[in-house]
């Protein structure tokens, strides 16, 4: 049984310490298919996934990210990179600069949803050097990674953080 869509929007929330169980490759397969069907500019889809399994690549992450080492501790993670250029060569600067961390966000987030639908936890790891990361994970020049997510089964329950309300931040104009 997976979560309806808006339960799993609203249900998520950013997990940081994970059970020491693996999950089914099965499943994170299905994760990254979700990822893949994430929309893009023009559906050129500049991204590319890395799924780590190994411990030490693991470990190599967490210290790249600030030593946040609930990376290391999830039993996968998934490095998501962008490729600008493939955007570039029907965008040029917009999709270089702009739709490239658009659809990429796109894919990260429908990770995050995917996960939370089989009952996995996740959080979404920006702080990182991406040039450490790229030599860890032997990323060659030109793909770039823009975000880290490490996936596993919660071993916390987190509060809600709270959202600015819906007065402040939506402008309706009739
Ligand atoms: C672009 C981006 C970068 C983030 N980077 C980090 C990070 O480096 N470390 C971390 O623990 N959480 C990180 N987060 C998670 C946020 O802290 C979290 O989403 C936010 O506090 C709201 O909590 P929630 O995800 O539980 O709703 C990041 C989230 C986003 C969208």
């Amino acid at each position: 049984m997976t979560k309806d869509v808006i339960e799993a929007i609203l249900e998520r929330r950013s997990t940081r310490r994970f059970k020491n169980e693996q999950v089914p490759r099965a499943t994170i397969g299905r994760i990254i298919d979700a990822a893949r069907w994430a929309p893009s500019a023009g559906n050129v889809q500049p991204w590319e996934f890395y799924v780590i399994y190994n411990e030490k690549k693991k470990y190599e992450l967490a210290s790249a990210a600030a030593n946040q080492r609930f990376i290391g501790e999830a039993p996968v993670v998934i490095v998501v990179c962008t490729v600008p250029e493939m955007a570039a060569a029907r965008y040029r600067e917009r999709g270089r600069n702009l739709y490239v961390i658009q659809d990429t966000a796109a894919a990260v987030q429908n990770i995050l949803l995917a996960a939370e639908g089989y009952g996995l936890g996740t959080c979404w790891v920006g702080s990182f050097d991406e040039t450490i990361v790229m030599e860890a994970m032997d990323i060659p020049r030109g793909k770039i990674p823009v975000a880290i997510v490490p996936v596993g089964y919660a071993a916390e329950t987190n509060e809600s953080p709270a959202r600015r309300p819906v007065d402040e931040i939506v402008r309706i104009i009739e």
